[in-house]
C-alpha cells in the first residue's frame, strides 16, 4: 500500500512534470514522432506500436460494437482520425469491408502503412486533425487520441470535424473521476494519472454527446464511447 502510494507520488511530482516539460516544447507532429521513435507506448515487434490499448479484450469489444454500428447504419465509408498502428482499423475493415481512410500526424507511420497495406478499400493520409482539411466519410472514428492532447487542441479538433454525420469518440476515463477534462500538454500520458479524463459532454467542451458504450479496462478505468455529430441530437 505504502509502496503504491510512493510510486504514485513519484509519478505525480517527478515523472509527469518532466514529461510535460519535454513534450510541451515540441509540436504535435514532433511529439508523436518522438513517442513512436522512442517506443514510449511499447514494442509489439512491429515498426510502430500505438500502445496496449490497440489490442486485448476491450479492443475486441470496441471493434465488435463499431462493426454493429456500421451495419445498423449502413455506413459505407469510415475515416479513422489518429489511426496509429492500424491494428484496430484493420479489424474493422476485415469485418465489414467498409471503405477506410486512416489519418495520422506522423509521416513515417503513414508512409509505412502506404507501403505495406495493399487493400483497395484502404487508404492513408498524413494530416494534423487540429487544423488540416479532413477526408469525407459517413462515419468518423476517434479512439484514444484526444486523451493525449491539450484542451485547446481538443477544441480545435472538435471545430474541424463538424461535417461528419456520425462521430464516435472513445477515450479512457476513470471509473470514479475526481475531475473532468483536467488540462495537460500534448504527450504520451493521459489525464487518468490525475483521476480525470476527456468528457466532451462537460465544460469546457459541452457538446451534445450520447454515451453509447463503456467497456472496463481495469478496475479503475473504462473505455467510454460517445456519439457526436448530427445523429447524437436524435
Ligand atoms: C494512442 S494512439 C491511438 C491509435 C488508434 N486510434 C488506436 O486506438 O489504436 C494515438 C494516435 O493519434 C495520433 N495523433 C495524435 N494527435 C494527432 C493529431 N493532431 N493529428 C493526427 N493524428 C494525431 C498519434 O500520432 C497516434 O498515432
Amino acid at each position: 500500500m505504502l509502496r503504491k502510494w510512493l510510486r504514485h507520488l513519484r509519478l505525480r511530482l517527478w515523472i509527469l512534470p518532466q514529461l510535460h516539460r519535454t513534450y510541451s516544447s515540441l509540436s504535435v507532429a514532433e511529439t508523436f514522432k518522438k513517442i513512436y521513435r522512442t517506443r514510449a507506448w511499447g514494442n509489439n515487434g512491429a515498426p510502430f506500436t500505438s500502445g496496449g490499448g490497440s489490442s486485448g479484450p476491450v479492443s475486441e469489444q470496441y471493434c465488435a460494437a463499431v462493426v454493429e454500428f456500421i451495419r445498423d447504419h449502413q455506413v459505407q465509408s469510415v475515416v479513422d482520425l489518429g489511426c496509429g498502428d492500424f491494428v484496430v482499423g484493420r479489424q474493422i475493415v476485415e469485418a465489414t469491408g467498409v471503405r477506410y481512410t486512416g489519418v495520422d500526424v506522423v509521416p513515417e507511420l503513414i508512409e509505412h502503412h502506404k507501403s505495406t497495406v495493399h487493400d483497395p478499400r484502404v487508404s492513408f493520409q498524413c494530416a494534423d486533425i487540429t487544423s488540416d482539411p479532413l477526408p469525407a466519410a459517413d462515419l468518423c472514428l476517434i479512439r484514444q487520441v484526444l486523451q493525449h492532447l491539450s484542451n485547446d487542441e481538443i477544441a480545435k479538433v472538435l471545430a474541424n470535424i463538424g461535417t461528419f454525420r456520425w462521430i464516435l469518440v472513445s477515450e479512457d476515463v476513470p471509473t470514479n473521476p475526481r475531475s473532468f477534462n483536467r488540462d495537460k500538454p500534448h504527450g504520451p500520458d493521459v489525464r487518468g494519472y490525475y483521476g480525470s479524463g476527456v468528457y466532451l459532454d462537460r465544460p469546457p467542451f459541452s457538446r451534445p454527446a450520447k454515451e453509447l458504450w463503456s467497456f472496463g479496462l481495469r478496475e479503475e478505468a473504462v473505455l467510454r464511447t460517445v456519439l457526436l455529430g448530427q445523429a447524437s441530437a436524435k
